[in-house]
């Protein structure tokens, strides 16, 4: 099938090189000619597995191509993806312009009949404005349905490959058609496509993202009781995940959910009930807990060490949002780290691929970066943890108190045993759990 897939970041290369990938014959644009440069020599701007070697097997065959020509991209193809961005407005409502002007395009572009799909995440009536956009420039007729994407950065690839399900809101039988033919290679096994109404699946992607949000808050408020009574939150969260009826997954407390998508995904969707009438209180709260969660390594290190942070040096481990990918878009470590320059301390920091990014999008050099993660302690006052990439779990203990100047560890992510830490020589504060040492 010919694809047009709009917009090429996280979401839209994924989808462009798995499709191309599946043999159909894929062009991605995007207004960014730079990265379109870029893309078109194999190399791919974002950190995700897998995603370079796929992207570049594609462009080798043939199956995949870059422009920043929009127009030429919904001229060659019969089904359009809607990916670009919906960053939160002032309000905290999705801001639809980029979706909208997409859409506005392809309505100039249209020669034929064709299935345009939202893909990024778009509140529920957005389908609709998209095709009075389309229909207010073009009298051919024009499917427009929502396929809302699930993926997760850091394992972007193959949960596309390999969907728990993918959920299609159609408007015509038509549309349905095509878009099963497209997505059954990907559904061979156990998942499910499911077809639905376009407003179910518009208000699908955000149920699932706040039910996410909502049990990471509930976890963490949890354990602001843990910390108060000396209990641990994590034999409560075993306690509480091996509940069939509960699971074991996002029940794990830390300093609060980042990340693209969550903290927009709730605030749209408080901003649409509100609008629409429906109570969103739950949602409110779970807001309010994360706000205060992002904050919490900050709070912690100002009550250990006092509000003149001058003088002293703050390791850190980790700066995406969480571990697999280099995206700082609402990290827990921004909070952090500009909390503690605000105050006067420095910070030296490690992260496996997220340290270009700090640089270039957050701190530049007002943060020092070091190659490997040991060369953050040197002489530090303490140890903040903010992503549990898998090479901070079982460090070196010793290594690391020899080379701390204090041995003080504000671990966000409850990486360590705190008894552990405690015979090892640290001070050790965590998330829900006592601190010793
Ligand atoms: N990142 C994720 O994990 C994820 C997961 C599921 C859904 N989503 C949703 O998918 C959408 C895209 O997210 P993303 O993370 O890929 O965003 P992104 O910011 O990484 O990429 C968006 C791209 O769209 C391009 N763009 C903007 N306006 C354009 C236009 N008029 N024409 C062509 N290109 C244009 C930008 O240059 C950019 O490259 C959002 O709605 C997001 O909520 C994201």
């Amino acid at each position: 099938m010919k694809v047009a897939v709009i917009g090429s970041g996280y979401v839209g290369l994924v989808v462009g090189a798995c499709l191309a990938e599946t043999g159909n014959d894929v062009v991605c644009a995007d207004i960014d000619a730079g990265k379109v440069a870029r893309l078109n020599q194999g190399e791919v701007p974002i950190y995700e597995p897998g995603l370079e070697d796929l992207i570049e097997k594609n462009l080798d065959q043939r199956r995949i191509r870059f422009t920043t020509d929009v127009v030429e991209a919904v001229k060659a193809s019969e089904i359009i993806f809607i990916a670009v961005g919906t960053p939160p407005d002032e309000d905290g409502s999705a801001d639809l312009q980029h979706v909208l002007a997409v859409a506005a395009a392809i309505g100039e572009a249209m020669e034929s009949e064709k299935i345009v799909i939202t893909k990024s995440t778009v509140p529920v009536g957005t389908a609709r404005l998209v095709r009075r956009e389309i229909e207010s420039r073009t009298e051919i007729p024009v499917h427009v349905c929502s396929n809302p994407e699930f993926l997760k950065e850091g394992a972007a690839v193959d949960d596309f490959m390999k969907p728990d399900r993918v959920v299609l809101g159609v408007d015509s039988e038509y549309a349905a058609e095509r878009l099963r033919e497209l997505y059954e290679p990907f559904v061979r096994t156990s998942s499910a496509i499911l077809f639905m109404d376009v407003p179910s699946a518009e208000i699908t992607k955000y149920a699932a993202n706040a039910m996410l949000a909502t049990r990471i808050s509930f976890m963490n408020a949890i354990a602001q009781l843990c910390e108060k009574t000396g209990a641990d939150v994590d034999s409560v969260r075993k306690g509480v995940g091996t509940d069939g009826r509960i699971g074991p997954s996002f029940l794990f407390p830390g300093v609060g959910y980042g990340g693209s998508c969550f903290p927009k995904d709730v605030k749209a969707l408080v901003r649409t009930m509100g609008e629409l009438g429906a109570d969103a209180s739950i949602l409110q709260a779970v807001e309010d807990v994360n706000e205060k969660q992002k904050r919490l390594l900050l709070r912690r290190v100002v009550e250990r060490f006092g509000e003149d942070l001058s003088g002293k040096t703050f390791a850190v481990w980790g700066l995406a949002f969480k571990p697999n990918t280099d995206d700082m878009r609402e990290a827990p470590s921004l909070f952090t780290i500009e909390g503690l320059l605000e105050r006067g301390g420095a910070v030296v920091a490690h992260d496996p691929v997220a340290m270009e990014e700090a640089r270039e999008h957050h701190f530049g050099d007002r943060i020092r970066y070091v190659e490997t993660y040991y060369d953050a302690l040197a002489d530090a006052d303490a140890l903040i943890i903010h992503t549990e990439w898998l090479e901070y779990r079982r460090p070196d203990f010793e290594r690391m108190r020899a080379a701390l100047g204090h041995p003080v560890v504000f671990d966000g992510r409850n990486l360590y045993d705190p008894r552990r830490m405690k015979a090892a020589g640290f001070e050790y504060h965590s998330v829900g759990r006592p601190t010793l040492g």
